[in-house]
């Protein structure tokens, strides 16, 4: 795989980069245009300035291909990459424009106007159908003209290299190609969680649904030295202990998986042993905290519990490789943060490698105020990471390998 300083090396200077970034940042505004909104965490914006403001300095006139969230294959304000571009400009310190098209006229004039060392942010990829599209030729047709906007390519968007995408996979096809500073960095990364880890190896999982994780579960188990459950799906693994889980999340199709994910691991896989609770799903509801094996009928589970977090923190304290992936609890309302900010805060103290999985968990390391210098790599791909973890072939990988 040819890195984007390897195309440095070569000379760029002057030439048409085509570069594929993930800028996929929550906006704290849906409708009806996103003019203006705020972006509440920009993560994935400064993590993509490594690459971009190399090949400014090389002299490249570099084209910012991205997406922004899932509009419906035309052209929707409400997803428009023009506050990405804003927020872009600010951090590079120069203008950042937006064509008003992803690949048409107004890219085209914007892309031969382009000086050397100067940035053009391409409106979001998504509002083209093709960029999605299950169809070849479909995609072919859009990576024809994405293609014809520039020299090379260059794919730093590590959080979309799991779509088979028209930005991520077919033109890449079509153009020479190389991965950005990101994707080396996390792929270096994983590779480490993947291959011959430092021990103990230590995983953390949480989130809303076991069924999402049930994958890499099943693909890291046999690698891990233990393997703590937090989150939503914390309750299918209680249920399938047979405890009751009152009304808390649970997926009661998955309960025969968790129990024999517990009969052939269960001196692996590390449960809650208190939970906090609640009457309702409220910032302001009636608070309580119970042994995660008495939760009772009327009350849903919302975090982990105090004794969980000091139990998940031992089970960390010498750790020598950690992977954490989705939080503990309902973190955005401050009565269930307390189990996600005590699990980053022991994550963030170990010794060895500590990974952040992206995603939701990467949100809340920046959302509770904690310091993103303490971990060894905060990724910014969720699902990129999780795939990858899976040991699923991920087609932006692969495209830039071969
Ligand atoms: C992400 O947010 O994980 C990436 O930007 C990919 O977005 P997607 O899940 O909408 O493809």
């Amino acid at each position: 795989m040819r890195s984007v300083d390897d195309l440095i090396a070569e000379g760029v200077s002057g030439r048409r980069v085509l570069l594929r970034t993930d800028l996929n940042v929550p906006l704290d505004k849906d409708a009806p245009s996103n003019s203006g909104a705020v972006i509440t965490d920009d993560g994935r914006i400064r993590a993509s300035l490594p690459t971009l403001q190399a090949l400014r300095d090389a002299g490249a006139r570099v084209v910012v291909a991205a997406h922004l969230g899932r509009p419906k294959g035309e052209p929707d304000p409400r997803f428009s990459l023009a506050p990405v571009a804003a927020r872009l400009g600010e951090l590079l310190g120069t203008r950042v424009p937006v064509a008003g098209d992803v690949a048409g006229d107004d890219a085209r004039a914007k892309v031969a106007a382009l000086g050397d060392g100067e940035v053009l942010l391409l409106e979001n990829v998504r509002f083209e159908a093709a960029e999605t599209a299950k169809d070849d030729a479909a995609r072919g047709e859009l990576a024809d003209r994405l293609a014809a906007l520039a020299d090379v390519y260059v794919d730093d968007a590590f959080g979309a290299v799991h779509r088979k995408h028209a930005s991520v996979f077919d033109v890449a096809e079509r153009l020479p190609r190389y991965a950005g500073r990101l994707v080396a960095r996390e792929l270096e990364v994983l590779t480490r969680l993947t291959t011959d880890p430092e021990r103990p190896y230590v995983v953390v999982l949480g989130g809303s649904k076991v069924s999402d994780k049930l994958a890499v579960i099943e693909a890291l188990l046999p690698k891990v030295d233990r393997l703590l459950v937090g989150g939503g799906m914390c309750f299918t693994f209680l249920a399938a202990q047979d405890h009751g889980v009152g009304s808390s999340l649970l997926e009661a199709d998955q309960i025969d998986t968790c129990r024999r994910l517990l009969e052939e691991a269960g001196d692996r896989i590390v449960l809650p042993v208190d939970i906090v609770c609640a009457d309702r799903f409220a910032a302001d509801a009636d608070v309580s905290v119970t042994p995660a094996d008495a939760i009772p009928d009327d009350l849903m589970g919302l975090d982990i519990g105090p004794l969980t977090v000091d139990l998940f923190t031992a089970e960390l304290v010498d750790a020598r490789t950690v992977f954490w992936n989705g939080p503990m609890g309902v973190f955005e309302l401050a009565p269930f943060a307390a189990g996600t900010k005590g699990v980053a805060e022991a994550v963030s103290a170990v010794e060895g490698l500590s990974v952040v999985g992206g995603g939701d968990s990467a949100a809340a390391v920046r959302q509770l105020g904690l310091d993103e210098a303490a971990y060894g790599h905060i990724s910014t791909g969720g699902g990129a990471s999780l795939e990858y973890l899976e040991g699923r072939e991920l087609p932006g990988l692969a495209v830039l390998a071969g």
